[in-house]
């Protein structure tokens, strides 16, 4: 039984036969339609419950539209509406979806509550995301990057705005997958010392810079995300597009990274905020890919979970 819940805490090479495994099967399904079962059946007769304590689009439906592809059957849960958001203590919660479900996927606030989870599940454990990360987002943007440029060893991410949950998460990949990670942002909003030096130990070259032309010249990849994630205060809205402002992906600033270099956003995004339409529907985003890559991605996660 395996949990996914850190890519910095999955193995490399399961890390890159998941990234393998989603693209053998995203292939095989080339131009099936959505609700169409898989050739291979791995979730039949097998129930997974999609635990939400926060908004989802992407999550909640790839999760849900890939155990079903997979031939299992999913629970969507709300946090607020279980004995969870009413005092019960995780530990008992996860003691008795094991006895229902044969995998857990939770999306919440604390980390806490995702390794507690996960310690007293008897069954695997997928983190849909924290305050702290967003693994499986960073997964399917690894495919993506893969699909359209090759390996992605070697090249140079440029990330900017709030150094946020989806960041520490790509700190994770670029020490797991070998790249050079650069952060551009205010430093009231630097990633935590934690995920910059995991990605350094693993000896990859992460660089903080303040000016966001230097920080995408030579890049390969261009990435921001919300400037408010869904953990912030409300109060907390106008300082931080104050600090970010700079730090918004326009045309310009795209003009400054590589030629061919992508851009990607994980979505939801606030168009005009930290990038501009013109960069979102360009010819550089890959947006979308990303939002099915998800799907693919997650696939393979949770067969490696299951060994199925
Ligand atoms: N990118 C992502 O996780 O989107 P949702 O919040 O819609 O699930
Ligand atoms: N950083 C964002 C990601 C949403 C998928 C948030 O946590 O709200």
């Amino acid at each position: 039984m395996r949990h996914f819940l850190d890519i910095h805490k999955t193995d490399r090479e399961d890390l890159r036969s998941i990234i393998d495994e989603a693209r053998r099967i995203k292939d095989k399904r080339n131009g099936l339609p959505k609700a169409a079962p898989d050739d291979e059946l791995p979730l039949q007769g097998r129930m997974v419950a999609l635990i939400f304590e926060k908004p989802s689009t992407r999550t909640r439906v790839s999760f849900d539209v890939g155990v079903r592809q997979m031939g299992g059957e999913t629970m969507v849960l709300s946090g607020a509406e279980m004995q969870l958001g009413h005092g019960e203590t995780i530990a008992d919660t996860a003691r008795v979806l094991s006895r229902y479900v044969d995998m857990i996927m939770i999306r919440t606030y604390e980390e806490a509550t995702l390794l507690e989870m996960a310690e007293y599940a008897d069954v695997p454990v997928i983190n849909g995301l924290t305050n702290r990360t967003h693994p499986c987002q960073i997964m399917a943007d690894v495919l993506t990057f893969e699909e359209h440029r090759g390996p992605i060893a070697g090249r140079k991410v440029t990330w900017l705005g709030d150094g946020n949950n989806v960041c520490a998460s790509f700190l994770h990949a670029a020490g797991q997958f070998g790249f050079d990670f650069t952060f551009s942002g205010p430093p009231p909003l630097d990633p935590e010392a934690e995920f910059i030096q995991f990605a350094r130990d693993q000896g990859v070259r992460v660089e903080i810079e303040r000016d966001p032309v230097k920080a995408v010249e030579g890049a390969d990849l261009v990435v921001t995300d919300t400037w408010v994630s869904m953990h912030d205060p409300q109060s907390a809205r106008e300082r931080r597009h104050n600090m970010l402002h700079p730090y918004q992906v326009n045309a310009e600033l795209m003009a400054h990274a590589k030629p061919d270099a992508l851009f990607m956003h994980c979505l939801p995004a606030h168009r005009g905020d930290e990038a501009t339409s013109e960069v979102m529907d360009g010819p550089q985003s890959v947006i979308f890919d990303e939002a099915e890559n998800r799907l693919h991605a997650q696939k393979a996660i949770m067969r490696w979970c299951l060994g199925a």
